[in-house]
């Protein structure tokens, strides 16, 4: 991975190589990295150079695309194999986050798709898949914004979590992006920020993303939440999701499950904005989400400087799951979802209660 021009986008295709916005050199530096491997994307997404549940599963749609041009047996079967076992690299970097599967999984319907395309083919119709995921998100992203603000009052004073805006997606956002419909049809949305410890996204991300759309906003540390919550400061909580289970359970951030107890406390709205692809119906409930832990050092050491004694031991789960019965709601790209959500989801899902397909990238 190398240093490309600067000029603001998350990611984005040029010529044979993906762009990526670092986003562990924001808010100080504006600074595009180029990806011309899947192993360049499989590592920006470990390293949390991307990040954000939808932007994962597009790298990684781009990741699969790179890997093809990298394979270089002529002969079909071959390039079959070979190409599954790219796109299970590129599913372990992060566990959470279905959107990694499932973006991996729709690149490569190709397969079946074109049965006697040629390899050099499968090579484009590969880059194409991933084009139109892409392509999707935004507008995925905006039906959010839609059906999301429609909930919101005017002058509504909001608070989020994380960063789920452009930065967590091709563009535009899920929970920030109802935030920013709000904001842009005279709603006058006023933000609660956290900080997002430890990784600091609402601090250096959020906040980036705010100042930039000229929304109105103030950063509070994750643990002053209740404090306004019980001044009755807070009418609302929007955050994003990184994986849905079937009945509803939320995995999110670490520190998403506080608030939303914190919220029934004070019955304040729980929103859970999210494209449908975060729902995962093979998934029954948040039992069966695989937590990804990181490195204890994220807890440990602040910006780079360390703040715990050394040797001090830390434990980092970088998301939690949050039960249903604490969300009030789930907004989608289809619509919004009301408890009980194993049939809201599914409605909106078209999908048989109990089940979706099983098409599956092996781990
Ligand atoms: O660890 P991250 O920064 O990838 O976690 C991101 C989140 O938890 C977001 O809330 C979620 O991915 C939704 S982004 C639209």
């Amino acid at each position: 991975m190398t240093d490309a021009a600067s000029s603001y986008s998350t990611l984005r295709w040029d010529n044979g190589r993906l762009l990526l916005l670092d986003q562990t050199a924001l808010p100080d530096e504006e600074r595009m990295i180029e990806c011309r491997s899947y192993r360049d994307v499989a590592d920006a997404i470990r390293t949390m150079k991307i990040r954000g549940a939808p932007a994962i599963g597009v790298a990684g749609a781009y990741g699969l695309a790179l890997g093809a041009r990298e394979i270089a047996a002529r002969d079909r079967e071959e390039f079959t194999r070979q190409l599954r076992a790219i796109a299970s690299a590129l599913l372990q970097t992060r566990p959470t986050a279905v959107n990694l599967r499932w973006a991996l999984e729709r690149a490569l319907t190709v397969l079946d798709r074109f049965p006697s395309a040629t390899v050099d083919a499968l090579r484009d119709r590969l880059l194409d898949e991933a084009h139109a995921i892409a392509h999707e998100d935004v507008a995925t992203n905006r039906a959010i914004g839609e059906h999301g603000a429609s909930l919101m009052a005017p002058g509504e004073r909001v608070l989020t979590y994380c960063n789920t805006g452009s930065l967590a997606t091709v563009d535009y956002g899920t929970a920030l992006g109802i935030i920013r419909t709000a904001h842009e049809r005279g709603k006058r949305p006023l933000v609660y920020v956290c900080e997002t410890r430890p990784y600091l996204q609402g601090a250096r991300l959020t906040s980036w993303e705010l100042l930039r759309y000229g929304i109105p906003g103030s950063l509070i540390t994750d643990n002053a939440a209740g404090y306004f919550m019980s001044r009755g400061q807070v009418d609302r909580i929007i955050v994003g999701a990184d994986r849905i289970a079937a009945n509803g359970d939320v995995a999110n951030k670490i520190g998403t499950y506080s608030l939303a107890v914190l919220a029934r406390a004070h019955e304040i709205p729980f929103i859970v904005a999210a494209p449908l692809s975060t729902v995962d119906f093979r998934t029954p409930d948040g039992t069966a989400i695989p937590i990804e832990e990181r490195r204890p050092e994220e807890v440990t050491h602040l910006a780079g400087v360390r703040v715990a004694p050394e040797r001090m031991p830390a434990l980092n789960p970088a998301f939690d799951v949050t039960p249903n019965h604490l969300v009030t709601a789930i907004v989608t790209d289809a619509g919004i979802a009301y408890p009980p959500f194993s049939h809201s989801l599914a409605d909106l899902a078209k999908v048989p209660l109990g089940g979706a397909g099983d098409r599956r990238v092996a781990r």
